[in-house]
């Protein structure tokens, strides 16, 4: 799977098969956390498999009762080595390189597990003490996160997403973008605006909109296609 495959297939998962997953393809997936961007290359990162069925239940029961995670049968405690990004970097090392770090290599492993056909959510939502206590987290030490990980048994549903307009900004913080389907496939302004202007239909306005958007449109085909080609491998 490509990149851009795996992160729009990723989903968070809350519901999972009763199967095991293999000791290679768990430390495959955490070694890929390990291969994030982090800060300094210190490798402030900590990474506690578990597995054990009480220790999930104890998980779960500190994260706020999120009881479905102990059917995930593998969780990730993320931890980052608090005092060591503060010795490092002071204050910005412990309020910020540490989390990000962290953040980072929590990314790596949901995508490398949905690139493993595994379903994983990110919990943020625990009490930290707790969660300390039950792995054994020393106090120089901070729990981040804690992944679930397991075969899917749900599908969530087609996630709402913020326009692009709203979120993107162009130069700098609150930069408009005018015709936002010059960077993105999103088109949803444009027809918007001619059903404004026309007070016609979406579907007859779609129509006109591609039409006049033609060459745009295949020319960014053309683009893509070059893409997919120079990645399919020839035969010498
Ligand atoms: C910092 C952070 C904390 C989160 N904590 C929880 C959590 O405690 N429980 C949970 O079910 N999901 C948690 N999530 C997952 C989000 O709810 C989820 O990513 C978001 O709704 C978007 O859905 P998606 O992951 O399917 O794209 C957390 C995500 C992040 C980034």
């Amino acid at each position: 799977m490509d990149t851009l495959a795996a992160i729009q297939k990723r989903r968070s998962i809350r519901k999972y098969l009763e199967k095991p997953i293999s000791l290679d393809v768990i430390g495959a997936i955490v070694e890929s956390g390990m291969m994030a961007p982090n800060a300094g290359n210190h490798q402030a990162w900590r990474f506690i498999v578990v597995r054990d069925l009480e220790k999930r239940k104890s998980l779960a029961k500190a994260s706020l009762e999120q009881y479905w995670m102990s059917k995930a049968p593998v969780h990730i405690v993320i931890v980052s080595e608090e005092a060591q990004m503060e010795k490092l970097y002071g204050v910005r090392g412990e309020k910020l390189y540490g989390i990000q770090t962290c953040a980072a290599a929590i990314e790596n492993i949901l995508l490398s597990a949905t690139d493993f056909g595994l379903g994983s959510c990110w919990i943020g939502a625990f009490d930290e003490v707790s969660v300390s206590r039950i792995c054994g987290i020393p106090p120089t030490a901070r729990a981040q996160a804690i992944i679930t990980l397991g075969y899917a048994d749900e599908k969530p549903d087609r996630k709402v997403m913020q326009p692009l307009k709203r979120l993107l900004f162009l130069e700098s913080y609150g930069g408009r973008i005018s015709e936002i389907s010059d960077f993105m496939w999103d088109w949803s302004d444009i027809i918007q605006k001619e059903v404004n202007a026309t007070k016609s239909g979406v579907k007859s306005v779609l129509k006109k909109v591609l039409d006049s958007h033609k060459k745009n449109f295949e020319d960014k085909l053309k683009k893509i296609n070059k893409k997919v080609d120079s990645k399919i491998q020839r035969p010498l």
